[in-house]
């Protein structure tokens, strides 16, 4: 059993399964939108929650980047046993869908509206995660995010990078296609080396490196690095 939050935590901790982790999204989100709550219900199949969550220490005090409509912190809250999280996106609905989900089941998670990162908490965190955020941001503006992030981290804490794949081609034009339906954007996935030498760059050291594929045809490459502990 995990530790319960002040409050009551959505559920105890269990090993993670994916169809579990659909209904429990599918249930999560009752007061959205037909339409919406059926997204959340398929991600952890697109984006294979599972292989992210692998990698966060229990009781770990999330940082989520991007964090959309917050599937991720919640998964987290439950298969992880994450402490509590904090997640900011720029899009206020999403941000709407993730406050209503984590107050309807008393969820320990703080979500914001933030347009760039002098908007975020200014604290840092056991780990910081970024997932399939950075082809949507502008090319100029994806290094100083990246750096944002990264001081966010505390020392001895990690910082979990995931974006779809480039190669094969396949993969990418799919992953393009379904940006354009979905978020109505033609994204072009920086690559991965790009991030690991800003990273690394950066003094983190490296941890994980994955190469993925979600719901049979949707690519992934997940990066985890490690701040180093002060001295
Ligand atoms: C594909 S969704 C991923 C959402 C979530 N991370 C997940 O895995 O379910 C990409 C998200 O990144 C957000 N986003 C794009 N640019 C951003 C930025 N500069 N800062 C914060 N969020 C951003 C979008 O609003 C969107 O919610």
């Amino acid at each position: 059993m995990r530790t319960e939050y002040p409050g009551g935590a959505m559920t105890e901790s269990r090993r993670y399964d994916t169809a579990k982790a659909c209904r429990l999204l599918w249930r999560a989100y009752e007061t959205s939108s037909l339409a919406q709550r059926a997204l959340a219900a398929v991600r952890p199949l697109i984006a294979r929650f599972d292989r992210v969550i692998g990698h966060i220490p229990p009781g770990a005090h999330l940082f989520d980047i991007g964090c959309g409509n917050g599937m991720l912190l919640a998964l987290a809250d439950c298969y992880a046993a994450s402490g509590p999280g904090v997640g900011v996106d720029t899009n206020m609905a999403a941000i709407a869908a993730a406050r209503e989900m984590a107050a309807a089941r008393s969820l320990p998670l703080i979500f914001r509206v933030s347009e760039t990162p002098p908007d975020w908490p200014v604290e840092t965190f056991g780990a910081v995660t970024m997932i399939d955020v950075l082809h949507h941001v502008p090319a100029p503006l994806r290094k100083g995010l990246i750096e944002a992030a990264l001081e966010r981290v505390e020392p001895g804490g990690l910082f979990i990078y995931k974006d779809m794949c480039r190669r094969p081609v396949f993969r990418r034009l799919w992953n393009q296609l379904h940006d354009l339906l979905l978020a109505r954007q033609l994204v072009v996935v920086e690559p991965i080396e790009h991030v690991i030498g800003w990273v690394s760059r950066a003094g983190f050291a490296p941890v994980a490196s994955e190469r993925y594929v979600g719901a049979g045809v949707y690519g992934h490459e997940l990066e985890v690095f490690r701040r180093p502990a002060a001295a």
